[in-house]
């Protein structure tokens, strides 16, 4: 059984202050559904002592464990300030940074190596997706960014369509249904049937109060990664009551 996942990605947003909506969202974790946030790492540390029963994550981390990488935070360091989690190879770094699969998988490794569980990113763009090219994508960024070794706890896949993030445009339930089937199908033929199916699944883009038990009910689907609407308990909390 998948432990159903809400996770909030705080990206460049957040000052000590935000850090007060922690507390309201903490009363709404601890239930059937885990609770994750993953704020700018200025505030993981702070965030891991207010964060009560919720889990605390990176939003990125360098390859290697440490060394003249100026700026870059490494995953053992990021272990070391209280973090269970990593997102690695959101859309918003494979376009600002340029990574590619290949960086994502190393990251990957870095995190595991270093006990955390990675949250790993997948998703077309429009013009992919009008393509017709969305399962080949996706199929491409789960071979390439995955490394061999994954389990039911160390990685979460997030399906997050690019067109869909931070726009208000989502995917039909139909559109999410099918990415996801076909996700879970290709994490058992890699790695079988029991890590396969453990393997939690997340879809993430434009995900609100107002959407959120609707793609929930999908199958495969076993939460979300949440933009916007996780920096606020108003919006986050009755996201997270929707998974149970
Ligand atoms: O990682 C979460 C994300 O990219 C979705 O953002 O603002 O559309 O919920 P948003």
């Amino acid at each position: 059984m998948r432990r159903k996942l809400a996770a909030g990605n705080w990206k460049m947003n957040g000052l000590a202050a935000a850090l007060d909506e922690l507390e309201a969202m903490s009363g709404a974790a601890g239930g059937a559904a885990e609770v994750l946030i993953c704020p700018p790492a200025t505030l993981v540390s702070q965030a891991v002592a207010a964060a009560g029963d919720i889990a605390i994550g990176g939003q990125d981390c360098h390859a290697k464990a440490s060394g003249a990488h100026t700026g870059d935070i490494s995953a053992e360091m990021l272990k070391d300030a209280g973090a269970s989690y990593v997102i690695l190879g959101h859309s918003e770094r494979r376009t600002d940074h340029g990574e590619t699969d290949e960086d994502v998988r190393n990251k990957t490794r870095a995190a595991w190596d270093a006990g955390l569980s990675a949250v790993v990113c997948v998703g077309e763009s429009l013009a992919e997706r009008e393509a017709s090219n969305t399962l080949d994508i996706i199929a491409g960024q789960l071979a390439g960014s995955i490394p061999d070794g994954a389990t039911g706890h160390n990685l979460v896949v997030a399906y997050e369509p690019i067109w869909a993030i931070g726009t208000g445009k989502v995917p039909t339930t139909d559109q999410i249904g099918e990415v996801h089937d076909f996700m879970r199908a290709k994490l058992e033929r890699r790695f079988g049937e029991g890590v396969g199916r453990s393997v939690r699944l997340l879809y993430g883009g434009s995900v609100k109060p107002g959407n959120a038990g609707e793609i929930f009910a999908v199958s495969n689907v076993d939460g979300a990664l949440v933009g916007g609407a996780s920096l606020k308990a108003d919006d986050f909390v009755p996201i997270i009551e929707a998974l149970g």
